[in-house]
């Protein structure tokens, strides 16, 4: 298997500055060696180019709009070049409105394939809102809603059909900062949304095995990994951290159990902001887990 590297340097979906060093930043904790050394051939494409954030009001509720456009274009392009090389791409953001282009080239090529496609959605947000319900107007707040068919036409349909997803396709992990309106659209969607206080009580392995159910090998399961998931003790170098997440230990279970999946076909890092960080310490943290999500084990070589 070879692993393709793309970095997304940019915020351009966010009202914080700083994920547009998150590729660099995973770089230097390691990120390239370390899933080297597991065995993969490993090829870093670099970092695509965009627009600069122009960090203005949005004329609209949407803020930077043609900018997140712009790069989402090259997310695709990247992300459907090296699927269409058999290449597992690892899409290194940037902020999350950047899954809308890679996950839309996923989609396409799991239909092509005949694959049924798997999105696991790791988070402190459910980033369904519209630019209705958006309180920000902050475009990382909205790729679900984008990849379910109900963004703005501009971002909806790249996958070749006018929804990537269907409602169905999608597992929300480790959830707990849910605007008003977005509980609406998690209920009214239907939705499969494991929060906090379901991991909580039933635990980060009952929650990931029914998260993984029906994950066979017809199956493309891409991650879609904010670093804002974790509880923000452990990962502090993110722009809209929350309280309460799940720990770097049960991160890791949820990591290792995606991994005997053996269906991991792509994968997002996303939200990464280096000026938010403690000497890099959520960059080494992101890198240990994605070791774990491509198989590394403490006693299995
Ligand atoms: N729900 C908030 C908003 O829409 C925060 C979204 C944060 N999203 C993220 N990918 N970090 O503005
Ligand atoms: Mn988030
Ligand atoms: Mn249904
Ligand atoms: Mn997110």
């Amino acid at each position: 298997v070879t692993l393709e590297l793309i970095g997304a340097p940019t915020d351009v979906g966010a009202s914080v500055r700083g994920a547009g060093m998150g590729p660099d930043a995973l770089r230097v904790a390691g990120l390239p060696e370390a899933l080297a050394r597991q065995g993969y051939a490993v090829v870093d494409r670099g970092n695509l180019a965009g627009p600069a954030t122009p960090w203005t009001q949005p004329p609209s509720g949407l803020r930077h709009l043609d900018e997140v456009i712009a790069w989402n274009r090259s997310v695709y392009q990247a992300i459907d070049t090296a699927l269409g090389a058999g290449h597992v791409p690892l899409m290194m953001g940037g902020d999350h409105c950047l899954a809308i282009g890679s996950i839309s080239a996923v989609a396409w090529h799991a239909r092509k394939r005949g694959k049924k496609l798997r999105v696991l959605w790791l988070d402190a947000h459910s980033d369904v809102n519209t630019e209705a319900t958006s309180p920000s107007g902050n475009l990382h707040g909205m790729p679900v809603s984008c990849l379910l068919g109900h963004g703005p036409a501009v971002l909806t349909g790249w996958s070749g059909e006018r929804a990537a997803l269907q409602h169905d396709a999608i597992r929300f992990i480790g959830i707990r900062s849910v605007d008003g309106d977005e509980k609406e659209a998690i209920r009214t969607l239907g939705l499969n949304v494991f929060d906090m206080r379901h991991i909580d009580e039933h635990g980060m392995r009952t929650t990931m095995t029914e998260a993984l159910q029906d994950v066979d090998e017809d199956t493309h399961l891409h991650v879609s990994f904010d670093l804002d998931c974790l509880d923000p003790a452990d990962a502090p170098g993110v722009g809209t951290g929350v309280r309460g997440g799940p720990t770097y230990r049960e991160m890791q279970l949820c990591m290792e159990m995606i991994a005997d999946t053996g269906r991991l076909g792509s994968l997002d890092v996303v939200e990464l902001n280096p000026a938010l960080d403690v000497r890099n310490q959520t960059a080494e943290v992101a890198v240990e887990l994605i070791e774990s999500l491509f198989g590394k084990s403490t006693l299995v070589r």
